[in-house]
């Protein structure tokens, strides 16, 4: 790749173009979004284990209809993603088989237990607004594809956080147990979900160049710090306390300030290690090979459908 070739590309982005599947583009360009776009989708299908897992125990019919929709999305935004990284020339058996065989990265808070109906709580209202807060912005991607499905993704995610937040503000409300139950699920969520917008900007290994390629439009922290003082006050409306002894308004900047991560906890999830990752790789696993006869039944079909039409 020349000098002039990483110019023009460059100008492209710079000018606000939107970069098209059939352009152009340097091979770092493309890896990186393979890589962002490949994570955020399984993302997503990971994500819908954690949840999928209080379908059964939902409180009521009506709970049990949003959650179940909920967690449909969420199957379908992975679906989505996936095509939207195939555009690049990536296939999704080969992403696929990455996430079976535990090479591939996905979000670190899916690897967290549900323990109690709280957490579907706290996981809408907060995992999924931090995941709005991270991808709001991902809709003016200069990546064509991956911006478009970031628009549909963002408004299913909003109904999501809604969802979440309305449990919690029911259960804040009711009576001593639950208004505890929610507390527990926020004491346990909250630090997992400001861990989602990744390391540090120091520590972030592709911030810069993905910000220069107008991929990410804001740094790790940036959007950590917005969420903290977008969620912040949704706390204090219903009642709930942050676990944070250090959280305090700053004036000056006009934001809080919050205590440190505890990044060991963070590598140690991201690497595996975490409460649930071996678990949510082996259902995963589990859910493939039991699905197999709906892959070989869709080939047949598609085959037959091919020998008629050539007939
Ligand atoms: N969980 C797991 N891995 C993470 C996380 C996390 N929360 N945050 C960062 N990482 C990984 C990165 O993937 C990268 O690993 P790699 O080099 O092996 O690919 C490494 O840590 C260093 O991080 P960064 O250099 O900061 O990586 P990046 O610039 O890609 O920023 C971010 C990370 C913010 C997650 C970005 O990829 C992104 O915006 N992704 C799209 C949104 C997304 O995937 N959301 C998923 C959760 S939301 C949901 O599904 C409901």
């Amino acid at each position: 790749e020349d000098e002039a070739f990483l110019e023009r590309f460059q100008a492209r982005i710079d000018a606000e173009e939107k970069i098209e599947p059939t352009d152009d583009m340097p091979e770092g360009y493309r890896r990186t979004l393979i890589r962002q776009i490949g994570q955020h989708a399984h993302s997503e299908i990971v994500g819908m284990l954690p949840e999928g897992n209080w379908i059964t125990r939902a409180p009521t019919l009506k709970r049990k209809a949003a959650l179940l929709a909920k967690v449909q999305d969420e199957g379908g935004h992975g679906l989505y993603l996936y095509s939207a990284a195939e555009t690049l020339g990536v296939s999704r058996e080969q992403m696929t088989e990455e996430l079976l065989a535990g090479k591939a990265k996905y979000s670190s808070i899916f690897n967290y237990p549900t323990l109690t109906w709280a957490d579907i709580g706290a996981i809408g209202w907060l995992v999924d607004g931090a995941a709005i807060m991270n991808q709001i912005p991902l809709c003016r991607c200069s990546y064509g594809p991956y911006s478009r499905a970031m628009i549909r993704v963002c408004k299913e995610e909003s109904f999501h956080q809604r969802q979440g937040y309305e449990i919690m503000m029911t259960l804040a409300r009711g009576s001593s147990e639950q208004k505890e139950m929610a507390q527990d699920a926020l004491n346990r969520w909250w630090w997992p979900s400001l861990m989602m917008f990744g390391p540090h900007d120091t520590d972030s290994v592709h911030g810069d160049q993905s910000m220069r390629w107008k991929i990410k439009r804001f740094s790790n922290d940036e959007l950590r710090q917005r969420f903290v003082n977008a969620t912040v006050p949704q706390a204090e409306f219903i009642g709930l306390e942050i676990p944070d002894p250090d959280l305090k308004w700053n004036e000056e900047k006009q934001g809080y300030d919050f205590g440190p991560i505890d990044w060991d906890e963070f590598w140690r999830v991201v690497r595996g290690n975490g409460p649930m990752n071996r678990e949510r790789i082996a259902a995963r696993r589990k859910a493939h090979e039991e699905g197999a006869w709906v892959r070989e039944a869709a080939n047949a079909h598609a085959a037959k459908r091919k020998a008629r039409a050539e007939a």
